[in-house]
Formats: C-alpha cells, sequence, structure tokens
C-alpha cells in the first residue's frame, strides 16, 4: 500500500477563516479529506498533520518521513525561512511536492524565494485548495515512475 504524508506548517490549521480572500474559505479539513478521497480511490493511504511549531513539524518528518512513499507539505511561512525544515526535508529520499494556497511569486517580495522548494521535486502555488489535490496528482506520476 501507497503512504502519503501530508504536513502544515503555522497558521494553516485556521484556513477558512484566515484572510479568505487570500487563502479561500475552505477549511484543512476539507482538504484533508478531499485528499484523502481522492487517495483512497487509488488504493492509498493518507496521514494528514499540521503543527505551528517548527520542531514538531521536523519531529513528523522525522518519525514519518522513511516510511512514507511520498510527501505533500506547505510549510507556511517557514518555506521562506526555516533551513532547519530544508535540511530534515533533504535527509528524505522519497519525492516531496511543496504546495501553496496562494501564488506565492505574485505577493510580497520576501515570500517569492522558498528555501524548501529547492530540496523538493516540485512545487504547486496558486491554487487555493486545488494546490493539493494537483500535488497529489504529481506524486501519482512520479510514484507509477511516468516520465
Ligand atoms: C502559504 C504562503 C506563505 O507565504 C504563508 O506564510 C502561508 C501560506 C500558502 O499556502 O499560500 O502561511 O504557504
Amino acid at each position: 500500500m501507497t503512504h502519503i504524508l501530508v504536513l502544515n506548517g503555522p497558521n494553516l490549521g485556521t484556513l477558512g477563516r484566515r484572510q479568505p480572500e487570500i487563502y479561500g474559505s475552505t477549511t484543512l479539513k476539507d482538504i484533508v479529506e478531499s485528499l484523502d478521497q481522492l487517495a483512497r480511490s487509488w488504493g492509498w493511504e493518507l496521514a494528514a498533520f499540521q503543527s505551528n511549531s517548527e520542531g514538531t513539524l521536523i519531529d513528523l518528518l522525522e518519525e514519518h518521513g522513511s516510511d512514507s512513499h511520498g510527501l505533500i507539505i506547505n510549510p507556511g511561512a517557514l518555506t521562506h525561512y526555516s533551513l532547519a525544515i530544508r535540511d530534515a526535508l533533504a535527509a528524505l529520499t522519497i519525492p516531496i511536492v511543496e504546495v501553496h494556497l496562494s501564488n506565492i511569486h505574485a505577493r510580497e517580495e520576501f515570500r517569492r524565494h522558498s528555501v524548501t522548494a529547492e530540496v523538493s521535486r516540485g512545487v504547486v502555488t496558486g491554487f487555493g485548495w486545488r494546490s493539493y489535490l494537483l500535488g497529489l496528482e504529481a506524486l501519482r506520476g512520479i510514484l507509477d515512475g511516468e516520465a
């Protein structure tokens, strides 16, 4: 069975009421349910976590990263500066897809750089909750060995 790990960083637990004009009105619970449904339709299993703490996210990567076949991560603001998350990601050998609800390249200057994208297979940014589903589709292609 294919196991997918989904990690969400700081402030993503309040999706739905957090700046809906930027992040949309879909809650994280709804996003995880949609991901879970899609994963199950392929016979895959998904484990999803959210934490506001950098250390907890690193613990989760250490604990589940090597037992999983792929990772979808939205590191939130940690995307832009956390070398600790970047190092934890770099230590994994599974494919990593970074996702963002907003288009980080069309916002403030400080959001345009991602230190975590540099150790990810690819990034999906700007499609709201659909970024996560597109990320899962990307993992499917990678894990199925599509060119
Ligand atoms: C975000 C973009 C980040 O810049 C921001 O700090 C977030 C959310 C996104 O999904 O669009 O918390 O990762």
